[in-house]
């Protein structure tokens, strides 16, 4: 039997990456996870009830301190960043490092970094005359978007595409190159 590593996921808002990882747990595609808290930085955020209805325990934590209690209360293996919307403190990185990854909604190194997330990637992508975009799971370090890139994937900006189009086209290949990432993670572990 695989042993079960035990995942923690930071979120801020809706939570559709994090709900991906959690049908994957229950369907067994992920046998390797363990999903034992997820953390908001933001109360009220719609992916505390997807945890909830899941029976994942949920903490609000908003200073860097509180995650990293939080983090540790649970025995927290390997964290997933997945739509938070906040740099995790040097004390964090430092305890867990290489044992951070987060989704982007961009092909780093092009549209990241400070200011960049969310709907603002899309907007500047389109802005920018993009032909194509994508999303990336990466290590996170002490910057902001810049640890090792794990796996990246494609998708097309067609023209006439909204922000709001492109970023649905970019958050179901998200859902999917998550858990990909989350698996190679895991398997850096060994
Ligand atoms: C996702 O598109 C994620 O890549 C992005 O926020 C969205 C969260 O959606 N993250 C960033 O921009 C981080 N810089 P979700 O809450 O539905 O998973």
């Amino acid at each position: 039997m695989d042993k079960k590593n035990k995942v923690a996921v930071l979120v801020s808002g809706g939570g559709t990456n994090l709900q991906a990882i959690i049908d994957k747990v229950q369907n067994g595609e992920l046998p390797q996870v363990e999903l034992v808290k997820v953390i908001s930085s933001k109360e009220g955020a719609f992916a505390l009830e997807r945890a909830a209805k899941a029976g994942i325990p949920t903490a609000v934590a908003k200073e860097q301190a509180d995650v990293l209690n939080e983090l540790k209360a649970c025995g927290t293996e390997l964290i997933v960043l997945a739509g938070y919307m906040k740099v995790l403190s040097e004390e964090i990185i430092k305890e867990y490092r290489n044992r951070i990854i987060n989704i982007h909604p961009s092909l780093i190194p092009k549209y990241c970094g400070k200011g960049f997330y969310g709907i603002r990637v899309h907007n500047a992508v389109i802005a920018g005359g993009e032909t194509e975009s994508g999303a990336t799971v990466h290590y996170v370090d002490e910057g902001v978007d810049t640890g090792e890139i794990i796996l990246q994937r494609k998708v097309p900006v067609e023209p006439g595409d909204t922000p709001e189009d492109l970023a649905a086209r970019v958050l179901k290949v998200e859902h999917v190159i998550l858990a990909e990432g989350l698996k190679i993670a895991i398997d850096n572990l060994k």
